[in-house]
């Protein structure tokens, strides 16, 4: 695609074709869907008059952290007509030819061929992902693909200097305040009810775990937003993976937001049954989860719930699944264990360190994590479930929580566990 300049916004839009994209109606397949708690954060008042608003909130917002690690969060302050934008731009974004999305590849083609000592990977670097990054169950190759963007957070860094497709760059600006909202509004506000939850000073969690302190990463809260468009898998390799588009497996992150959309085939493992359950749609909403940072910093009081996604039904076939999605980190050197937030809550409830797990910071989870998605020694496992991996004695995924009688031990003899050599 020929480079051009001076063209205005709306030769720019016009130029790759930016329409409305069409979400998918609703399917008329019978499904059980979990029912996820829907937080009104326009109930979320500051000050102390609104202190037992807030508590009422805290008190619906802990039962879901709790239990199933998922809820839906509406009147959250983002227009309908911020997503409508978002999805054209995304849509235009992965229409481009494949010879101008090599140009903004995240790293290289593969998992298994990318050089992590100066690459994050296509999972957390910042460009396009292609189909086939990752491997799945017995030797099929991804059909998702994904445009990351980063350093959102930090005004000097994500700047227009970064090259970006020219129809992102034309969008940037929007982008970006869409993911910086998330992140100081809706974030902030979260994180105070959890502050509740957990019997902590209101601002606590914010102050020391996800403050934007421009100028220092390091010592900032961050995150990285995502484009994420799934295409159909061929039905002889869908069935190699068990109609598994995206496998299961739990976030890295703090908080993940992803906007909701109609297509039934995100899925949550229950914690207690171990049951898949698809998640129902909140028209304009976002459903938010707890990932592995959050878990371990509760000692595991909240829940990181492992959740896939699958083929859709076939009324819902036609329509392609995209969304776009926050996650959200606490500041790299944050130790990832329940002591230094000293919660009576969890002190009460009896939520520690667990006495297998190293000490560990944000920064060193993430980068062994951010390794192991699609690797293809992970994934080359018989049933549904990727072999284990203990990272700092932790498991990586942890798939058997609810198993009172689960051990490291037994998991040895029965498991294939990959171990880090920490
Ligand atoms: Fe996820």
């Amino acid at each position: 695609m020929a480079t051009t300049e001076n063209l205005n916004i709306d030769e720019i839009d016009k130029k790759y074709n930016l329409r409305p994209f069409v979400e998918a109606t609703p399917s008329d397949t019978a499904a059980e869907v979990i029912q996820l708690n829907s937080l009104d954060l326009s109930l979320f008042q500051e000050g102390p008059d609104f202190l037992d608003q807030r508590k009422k909130l805290a008190t619906q917002l802990e039962e879901s952290l709790s239990t199933v690690g998922f809820f839906a969060l509406v009147n959250h302050g983002i227009s309908q007509d911020t997503f409508d934008q978002l999805r054209s731009v995304a849509q235009s974004t992965f229409e481009l030819p494949d010879q101008e999305k090599k140009k903004y590849l995240s790293g290289a083609l593969t998992s298994d061929t990318e050089d992590r000592s100066v690459s994050l990977g296509a999972e957390r670097g910042a460009g396009f992902k292609p189909k086939g990054y990752w491997s799945m169950k017995n030797g099929v190759k991804d059909s998702i693909e994904l445009y990351n963007f980063r350093d959102l957070q930090q005004r000097e860094v994500y700047d227009s200097s970064k090259p970006y497709p020219e129809i992102v760059k034309a969008h940037l600006p929007n982008v970006v305040s869409y993911f910086r909202f998330i992140h100081g509004n809706i974030l902030k506000k979260l994180t105070i009810l959890c502050d509740i939850i957990l019997e902590l000073p209101e601002g606590y969690l914010w102050e020391n775990y996800f403050k934007v302190v421009d100028g220092d990463s390091y010592n900032s809260g961050s995150g990285f937003g995502r484009f994420m468009i799934y295409h159909a898998l061929n039905p002889e390799d869908e069935a190699k993976v068990d109609n598994n588009w995206l496998r299961g497996h739990s976030d890295g992150t703090a908080f993940t937001f992803i906007t909701s959309q109609p297509i039934l085939s995100l899925q949550i493992r229950d914690y207690y049954t171990g049951d898949w359950k698809y998640v129902g749609h909140t028209p304009n909403g976002l459903i938010v989860n707890i990932g592995d940072a959050l878990e371990f910093i509760t000692g595991a009081y909240f829940k990181s719930s492992i959740h896939r996604v699958v083929t859709p039904p076939d009324d819902q076939k036609n329509f392609k699944r995209l969304v776009i999605i926050y996650f959200c980190d606490p500041k790299l050197p944050s130790i990832l264990d329940p002591e230094p937030l000293n919660s009576p809550k969890l002190k009460r409830l009896g939520y520690r360190k667990h006495d297998e797990w190293e000490r560990i910071t944000f920064q060193q989870w993430d980068e062994e994590k951010g390794r192991l998605f699609g690797r293809s020694d992970v994934n080359d496992a018989k049933s549904d479930e990727p072999n284990l991996v203990l990272l700092y004695g932790r498991l990586h995924e942890r798939w058997h929580q609810a198993e009172h009688n689960f051990s490291l031990e037994e998991a040895r003899k029965k498991y294939k566990v990959i171990e880090n050599k920490s």
